[in-house]
């Protein structure tokens, strides 16, 4: 069986799926625990293992996005339908680089905000990632402000995103979504 790895002109591959949905699944669950662990006092006793899984899976979330942009760069998204606005693919385009932007800046400002508290990553209790810089608390609390902005601009584009999915496939009914979706697609050589 061949398996269509890459994406071509009308479909993603099986790569460009992969990553989408494992990074997807990552970002939901790793907002979900850091605003669980934002609403847990220091005394409670999962505090520690909320902070670790928190900053354990944004950790996976940079490392997983160094990757895919290398796969994105050598290997363009397929082609929006050919009657789309200019302006609906300039929007596409900026929540799309948007989503990028956010996959790293968040991460980068969470690690800093750590680092400058002096404070040392578990990273899955595997092993501790020590702060290499001197302790700057000012800088901590700026980069954790920074963070909080982030989260928001993380939300509102995430559900501009979904809805413009579900409204290109309830209402356009083109094939936007199931070319993300589907996985089975990238199986079938037909669609080459
Ligand atoms: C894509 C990855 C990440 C996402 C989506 C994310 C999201 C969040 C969210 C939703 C909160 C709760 C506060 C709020 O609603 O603004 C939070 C807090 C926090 N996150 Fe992250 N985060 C990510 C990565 C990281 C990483 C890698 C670290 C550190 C290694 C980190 C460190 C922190 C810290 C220190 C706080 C607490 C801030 C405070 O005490 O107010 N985050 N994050
Ligand atoms: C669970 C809800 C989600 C749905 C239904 C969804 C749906 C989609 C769809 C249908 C596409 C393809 C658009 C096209 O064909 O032009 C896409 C692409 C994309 N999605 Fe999502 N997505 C979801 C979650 C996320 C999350 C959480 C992120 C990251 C924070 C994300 C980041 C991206 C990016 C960056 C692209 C562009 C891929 C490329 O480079 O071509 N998505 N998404």
């Amino acid at each position: 069986m061949t398996v269509q790895w890459k994406n071509t002109s009308k479909t993603y591959g099986f790569v460009s799926q992969a990553f989408h949905w494992i990074v997807a699944i990552l970002i939901i669950a790793t907002f979900v625990i850091g605003q669980a662990w934002e609403d847990t006092s220091r005394g409670d006793p999962n505090f520690e293992l909320l902070a670790s899984l928190h900053k354990s899976f944004g950790i996976l979330i940079l490392f997983l996005f160094i990757f895919r942009i290398i796969w994105r760069c050598i290997n363009p998204a397929p082609a929006l339908p050919e009657n789309t606005p200019f302006f609906l693919r300039l929007i596409a385009m900026i929540i799309h680089w948007g989503l990028y932007a956010l996959m790293f800046m968040l991460p980068f400002s969470g690690i800093g905000a750590s680092f400058n508290a002096g404070v040392a990553i578990d990273f899955f209790g595997l092993f501790i990632i020590e702060s290499p810089i001197p302790r700057n608390i000012e800088v901590a609390k700026k980069l954790i402000d920074v963070h909080h902005i982030l989260t928001k601009t993380l939300l509102a584009f995430f559900l501009l995103h979904v809805l413009a999915s579900l409204k290109h496939h309830f209402w356009n009914r083109d094939d936007i979504l199931t070319r993300m979706l589907d996985i089975r697609r990238p199986f079938h050589r037909f669609l080459r």
